[in-house]
């Protein structure tokens, strides 16, 4: 049962809408206050929460701010007056579903929770389908989509063809295709058809006999006699030489392969997955690639979205990171600073995935504090603007010139100092809003406000 909190400091107005959504089949729990609209939230798990904004002690803005910090996934609608749009506006930008205005309509209420709740499900939705992948992080609508689509495929043997940029996880997606096919038990047999010359490959996909060729000592099984009714997996299709192309297409077409130097032709059913980073259709009007071999291969077209597109998932892949790599270098590195995760949410992962996971790795390993701060990202297209050119600006941000005017200020004061800098840049920004503030700089109101008065800000 969907359960709701509502928090408004007027009884008539905790009480209209407790039996308003009662009637609509929803639990409801009442608040008359943001402190006690915590505790409940502390205690019970809720799908929304309606919120007054005007109210005394915690005020429904305040709020806000703290579950968009404690539970960010929580739908909350406000309730401002119609005569005050400007709370309307200040809401939404942080991070409200909606708003509803005073006086009421009620259709206006149950439309704006229906669509509040079924925002939530739809996030459920997207962990339940995610847990069954728990090797590939992921719970955009992006990976959600690729989920939904492995699953689809999955029990069919249809030829699947997994294109996307370098780092992206198209290995990943091959592997869980099988996991899940009905093939599971047979074997996954991987092979990188770059890494191969050539005048070796065609004895790596359909074997050889012994004696064909100098250096062919013994019989040998290629990928196709070994992947034999489970899961061939081509990567980097894109490398295939024409003459190779050629002989693949054959195979695919008669599902037979005769082994180098051999006479007999053997019956073979494998699956194949296909991955390449190049846009095979641009290599088939350069004449590189087979058309026909492409339409083999790309029964099914799966197509791995680079990392800036889903940006949601950079948390997740973060957090994942952190734990293998601080387990595996047995250090306690279990955080990211927020302002080092900004830098992060800002940066466009030109390798994507795995760019991203040495990032982390790198940062583990660099970091002697419990924390990884800014300095402990190496950035390669970043690095590549700034690294070079020796007249780059001061940044006002940067409050020591170098490591002497460090050590000779200490710690203390060069934090207090850094603090002091971002807290008015967030204000100025913010237009003197410390609520807007605090959410830039990704604090909770309060130790704004506490660091305001410590520094005598403002
Ligand atoms: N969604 C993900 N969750 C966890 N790890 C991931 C994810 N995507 C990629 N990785 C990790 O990133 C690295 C690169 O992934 P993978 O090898 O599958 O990429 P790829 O698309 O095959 O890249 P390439 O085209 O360069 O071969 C691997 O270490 C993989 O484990
Ligand atoms: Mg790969």
């Amino acid at each position: 049962m969907t359960s709701i909190l509502v928090v408004d400091d007027e009884r008539s107005m905790r009480d209209f809408l407790k039996i308003l959504l009662n009637k609509e089949g929803y639990q409801v729990e009442t608040a008359p206050n943001g402190s006690e609209a915590l505790t409940l939230l502390g205690k019970h798990s809720f799908d929304l929460v309606i919120s007054d904004i005007k109210m005394d002690g915690m005020d429904g803005l305040e709020l806000l701010s703290s579950i968009k910090e404690q539970s960010p996934a929580l739908p909350v609608v406000m309730i401002t007056a119609f005569a005050s749009p400007d709370d309307a506006v200040f809401a939404m930008k942080n991070g409200a579903f909606d708003y509803i205005s005073k006086p009421f309509n009620v259709d206006e209420i149950k439309s704006v929770i229906t669509s509040a709740t079924s925002k939530t499900l739809a996030l459920d939705e997207a962990k339940s389908i995610s847990a069954q992948f728990p090797e590939i992080i992921g719970e955009s609508r992006e990976m959600v989509k690729i989920f939904e689509m492995i699953q689809r495929i999955a029990p069919t043997p249809a030829n699947v063809l997994i294109y996307g940029e370098s780092g992206t996880g198209k290995e990943l997606v091959a592997q869980a295709i099988h996991r899940h096919s009905l093939v599971a038990e047979q074997g996954f047999v991987p092979i990188t058809c770059s890494a191969i010359p050539e005048d070796l490959m065609e004895s790596e996909l359909f074997g050889h006999v012994k004696g064909s060729f100098t250096g062919a000592i013994s019989d040998k099984l290629g990928l196709f006699q070994l992947a034999d009714k489970g899961t061939a997996f081509l990567d980097e299709i894109g490398e295939l030489t024409p003459i190779i192309q050629t002989k693949l297409l054959r195979v695919l077409q008669e599902r037979e392969v005769k082994p180098v130097g051999g006479t007999k032709v053997q019956h073979v059913a494998v699956r194949i997955i296909a991955a390449t980073n190049k846009i095979l259709e641009e290599e088939i009007m350069a004449g590189r690639f087979r058309e026909d071999l492409f339409y083999r291969l790309a029964v099914v077209p799966l197509r791995v979205p680079p990392l800036r597109e889903r940006k949601g998932d950079v948390p997740l892949l973060v957090d994942y990171f952190l734990k293998k790599y601080s387990n595996l270098f047995g250090k306690e590195v279990q955080e990211m600073s927020s302002y080092a995760m900004e830098v992060l949410m800002s940066y466009d992962f030109p390798g994507n995935v795995r760019e991203l996971e040495n990032i982390i790795e790198r940062g583990v390993a660099l970091e002697a504090s419990n924390i990884i701060l800014p300095e402990s990202l190496t950035l390669s297209s970043f690095r590549s603007e700034t690294s070079g050119s020796a007249q780059q600006p001061q940044s006002p941000f940067q409050i020591v010139a170098n490591e002497e005017e460090l050590f000779d200020r200490g710690l203390e004061e060069v934090m207090a100092e850094t603090e002091k800098v971002f807290l008015n840049a967030a204000l100025k920004k913010s237009g003197n809003s410390k609520m807007q503030a605090a959410d830039l700089l990704r604090i909770s109101f309060r130790s704004l406000r506490y660091k305001v008065k410590k520094y005598e800000i403002g």
